[in-house]
């Protein structure tokens, strides 16, 4: 998988991007990662890359030619792989684990970072697609682009080792049926009074797996009840979530 940035920060990617899992999946030759600087595609002294938005109004808009320039002279430098080309704008589609399980099945993709106010509309005339990491603003696409390449990085096949699985974890369709993660502990099996659950040092496979269902369905049902609705249960789960649920809601421990 080849992950691109464009953006007028490059370096801000270069510390997370190096660092453990994303900086191996470099070095074993599962991710090329190249962090672009729009303003190689500017052509005044200045190397302007903002604008005063027409009609008046605060702040400065990302210029149109810059973009589609530097979007258009990336996609051609790999002429065989075309980009599957992502903006990050607030305004755009909410990333979920199963936006980045889509990417993850893309040869190739260029994370096209705004800053300032926002673009001027015709450059996302050259998106594929435009992603939001959430309800709130940052001040660049920069953070929102390390978010997807490692949400993204951590599916390509062989990234993880097998004893690091994304099957059963949070969100993922997989084993996990889109419940949240059961509870995990590692030593010391007492800490600050607080005990493992006993089940957990019972050795006991069958009942391990049972209290881990239960878990995730009981935080699920907690934290996030949003996600029951669209989560795989059994009819027996699905009564208990409806108790649970509801217990919740009324305040219940
Ligand atoms: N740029 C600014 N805020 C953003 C957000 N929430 N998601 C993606 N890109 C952004």
């Amino acid at each position: 998988m080849i992950i691109e940035t464009l953006s007028v920060f490059p370096e801000v990617f270069e510390g997370y991007m190096s660092a453990s899992i994303m900086g191996r999946a470099q070095r074993f030759g599962h991710l090329s990662f190249c962090a672009h600087d729009l303003r190689d595609w500017t052509h005044d002294r200045h190397r302007t890359v903002d604008d005063e938005p027409y009609g008046g109004g605060a702040g400065m808009l990302m210029k149109a030619p810059p973009i589609y320039e530097a979007v258009t002279s990336i996609a051609a430098a790999v002429p065989e792989v075309k980009p599957h080309v992502i903006f990050f704008t607030p305004t755009g589609a909410p990333f979920t684990q199963r936006t980045a399980e889509r990417l993850a099945r893309e040869e190739r993709l260029l994370l096209v970072c705004g800053r300032y106010e926002g673009m001027d509309e015709r450059a996302y005339a050259l998106a594929d697609e435009r992603i939001s990491i959430g309800d709130f603003v940052l001040t660049g696409g920069e953070l929102a682009a390390m978010v997807v390449a490692d949400a993204v990085c951590r599916l390509i096949p062989g990234v993880l080792g097998d004893d690091m699985s994304s099957k059963d974890e949070s969100f993922s369709g997989g084993e996990g049926g889109g419940l949240l993660e059961y509870a995990q502990y590692t030593r010391p099996a007492v800490f600050e009074g607080a005990a493992v659950p006993e089940v957990l040092l019972s050795g006991d496979h069958a009942r391990v797996a049972a209290w881990r269902r239960r878990d995730a369905l009981e935080r699920t049902c907690r934290w996030r009840p949003d996600l029951i609705e669209s989560a795989e249960l059994t009819e027996e789960e699905c009564a208990l979530a409806r108790q649970l649920v509801e217990r919740y809601r009324e305040g219940g421990a």
